[in-house]
């Protein structure tokens, strides 16, 4: 191996992943954030409203052009291949933000040649491990950009040095604070099922952690949790519905901090509150999703830039 500096990974490219999806992904994608039934701009192809929710993706960063199952271990083992970086345990690696610029609306079908680029923008070290943040450009075959994705993970008990460390090149736009002098301006409660692991993993992350509760009883979650992302899209759903009139066109930029597991069947609400213009003509808003039970947050550090529009009539 060679020596650790953790300046040296920041900027280092690692090879493009080659990505496709068809109508079909779209919609167990739709299933797999909670759309329900009647959602018929998610989940009905037929119907005119229908489009391809744009977080979509944020599930190709896994799943690739795959269509089938595919095994997880394989998948995500041998990805830490940047010079500069310790050894990182799979087993102690947590998916620490998200965010998605959305640039243009994705197609139904993707047909062959579209690309996730994807290149180390951060890494930062604590007295709790090392942080590395990565970007991904999602191209078409001419190589015309539909999605800036920044992704960063925890890799807890990860040591360089020990000390103190930040090299960033690049980032995702952060949230503002929650005022705190009012109310949300929308709430939105959702309802996971307890199948919601189960149809989200169908999205490209097959991680066991989902799907076996032994594996989430070792990690010490007690069972089987959900998906962040998941968990991200039904933020999306919710953010997408109460501000963007339900137009899957409406939104722009959507990131979030996952703060505390999900568990399949809890019941989510999420809080929003307008802080200002966003770029473009767009709206920005801060948001927060808890477990409506507990009250614990689920997801924090919630930042989206929306076409505010009023619902539209059906
Ligand atoms: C991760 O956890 C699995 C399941 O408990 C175990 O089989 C595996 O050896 C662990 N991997 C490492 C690198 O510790
Ligand atoms: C290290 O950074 C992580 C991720 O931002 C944070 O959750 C954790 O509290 C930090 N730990 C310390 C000791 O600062
Ligand atoms: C969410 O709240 C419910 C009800 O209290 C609880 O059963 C569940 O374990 C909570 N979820 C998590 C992940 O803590």
């Amino acid at each position: 191996m060679s020596e650790i500096d953790l300046g040296k990974a920041v900027g280092h490219q690692d090879p493009d992943i080659p990505v496709a999806w068809n109508q079909r992904d779209l919609i167990l994608y739709a299933l797999g954030i909670g759309a329900k039934k009647d959602d018929h701009s998610l989940v009905n192809e037929l119907d005119n409203s229908w489009a391809p929710f744009p977080t979509y993706p944020v599930v190709l960063m896994l799943k690739g052009a795959d269509q089938d199952v595919i095994d997880f271990k394989t998948r995500v083992g041998g990805k830490n291949k940047a010079p500069g970086l310790p050894r990182f345990d799979p087993n102690r690696t947590i998916h620490a933000t998200q965010s998605i610029q959305i640039l243009k609306p994705l197609p139904a079908v993707s047909g062959q040649g579209w690309k996730l680029k994807r290149r180390i923008v951060a890494v930062s070290e604590n007295k709790s491990g090392i942080i590395l943040e990565s970007e991904f450009t999602l191209i078409d075959p001419n190589g015309i950009p539909y999605a800036k994705l920044y992704s960063s993970s925890f890799n807890l008990g990860a040591k360089a040095t020990g000390g103190k460390f930040t090299k960033r090149i690049a980032g995702a736009p952060q949230a503002k604070p929650i005022p705190k002098d009012r109310q949300p301006d929308w709430v939105v409660k959702d309802q996971t099922t307890p199948e919601q692991a189960v149809i989200y993993r169908l999205s490209g992350d097959y991680n066991g952690l989902h799907i076996d509760p032994r594996i989430g009883k070792a990690a010490g979650f007690g069972g089987v949790i959900l998906h962040g992302l998941s968990t991200f899209g039904f933020g999306a759903r919710a953010v997408l519905s109460a501000v963007g009139g339900g137009n899957p066109n409406a939104l722009k930029y959507f990131g979030v901090r996952f703060t505390s597991p999900v568990k399949p069947g809890d019941a989510l609400e999420t809080s929003i509150w307008e802080v200002g213009p966003g770029p473009e003509g767009t709206t920005e808003v801060t948001f927060v999703t808890k477990n409506l039970t507990t009250g614990k947050i689920v997801l924090g550090a919630g930042v989206a830039y929306v076409k505010k529009q009023e619902k539209s009539k059906l």
